[in-house]
C-alpha cells in the first residue's frame, strides 16, 4: 500500500487510535481500585479538617491519615425523610455523590433555591467522638455558587446549632472573589455562630458587610466583598440543608433527649 493513500493514512489513524483506546482502557481498570481508595481518603482528610483534628497544608501520609479517621470519626448514614441512622448500608464504603446516580437510592429535588436537582434519600454524617462522647455532627453540604457547584462540610456541636466549622473543598468560583469561601480566614469567621434561631429555623447567613463578634452577632458572618452571588450561593445551600428537607428532621431527633436518632 502507497504510504501517501488516503487508504493507508486511514488505516495508520485507525489502529493508532485502537492501540490508545487500549491503553486508556487498560489503565482506568487497573488503576480504578487506587482512585477509588484515593477518593475515600481525600474525603476523610476534609472531615478531619473541618473537626479541626487536621491542619489544611499538614503533610500527612495515607496511613496516618487514616489511623486519625479510625481513631476519632464514626461515620453514620441517615435516611433523611425519617432522620434515623440506616444502618442496613455500610457507612465506611458509602458514597452519597455516587447515590445521586441511582433512583433507587435518590430522587428528583424538591422546589429549592439552592440549584439541586437531584438529592440522596440517605446522607453519610460522621460523629466526631471523644472518650465515647459525640463532640461534633459533620454534615455534606453543596449547592450552586455563581458558577459552579460548591461541595463542602458544616461542622456542629451536639446542641446541632453552635457552628464548630465549615469547609469548602470544590468550587469553581473565580480565584480571589467567589473562591475565598475556602480562604482559611474567612472560614475562621463561623465557629461559635448559630445555625438556628431559637424556634429551630435555619438562620445563619453571609451577610454584605462585617458581622459583630459571636456572642453578639451569632446568626451573620462576613460577606466576601466581590462575591455577593457566591456568599448568595453559601446562604442557599446552608438553609437547604439546615431545612426540613435536608438534615432537619435528623438534628430534630439528635438533639431530643434520650435519642438515638
Ligand atoms: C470575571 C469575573 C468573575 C467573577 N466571579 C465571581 C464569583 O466567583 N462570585 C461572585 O459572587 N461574583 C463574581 N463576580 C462578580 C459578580 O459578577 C458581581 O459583580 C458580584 O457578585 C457583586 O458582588 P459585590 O456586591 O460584593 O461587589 C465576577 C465578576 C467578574 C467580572
Amino acid at each position: 500500500m502507497q504510504q501517501a493513500s488516503n487508504r493507508y493514512i486511514i488505516l495508520f489513524a485507525a489502529a493508532v487510535c485502537l492501540v490508545c483506546s487500549v491503553f486508556v482502557a487498560f489503565a482506568a481498570v487497573t488503576l480504578k481500585e487506587r482512585q477509588d481508595a484515593n477518593a475515600v481518603l481525600d474525603r476523610q482528610k476534609k472531615v478531619l479538617i473541618v473537626a479541626g483534628l487536621l491542619e489544611e497544608k499538614a503533610k500527612v501520609s495515607a496511613g496516618e491519615v487514616q489511623t486519625l479517621f479510625d481513631e476519632s470519626i464514626v461515620p453514620r448514614v441517615v435516611d433523611l425523610a425519617s432522620g434515623a441512622y440506616d444502618d442496613s448500608i455500610d457507612a465506611t464504603t458509602f458514597d452519597q455523590q455516587r447515590s445521586l446516580k441511582d433512583p433507587a437510592m435518590s430522587k428528583a429535588a424538591p422546589e429549592n433555591r439552592a440549584g439541586l436537582t437531584r438529592v440522596p434519600l440517605r446522607a453519610q454524617v460522621y460523629h466526631v467522638v471523644s472518650d465515647e462522647r459525640i463532640e461534633q455532627i459533620i454534615l455534606p453540604i453543596e449547592g450552586k455558587g455563581l458558577w459552579s457547584t460548591l461541595y463542602g462540610f458544616l461542622a456542629l456541636a451536639p446542641d446541632t446549632t453552635s457552628i464548630t466549622g465549615i469547609t469548602f473543598y470544590q468550587h469553581g468560583e473565580t480565584p480571589g472573589l467567589g473562591g475565598e469561601v475556602d480562604n482559611a480566614s474567612w472560614k475562621a469567621r463561623w465557629p461559635g455562630r448559630q445555625a438556628f434561631d431559637e424556634n429551630w429555623q435555619p438562620a445563619i447567613e453571609v451577610i454584605k458587610g462585617l458581622a459583630g463578634p459571636p456572642a453578639e452577632d451569632p446568626y451573620s458572618v462576613d460577606g466576601l466583598s466581590g462575591a455577593t452571588l457566591t456568599c448568595r450561593g453559601v446562604n442557599e445551600l446552608l438553609h437547604y440543608w439546615l431545612s426540613e428537607q435536608g438534615f432537619g428532621p435528623y438534628l430534630e431527633r439528635f438533639r431530643s433527649p434520650g435519642s438515638t436518632a
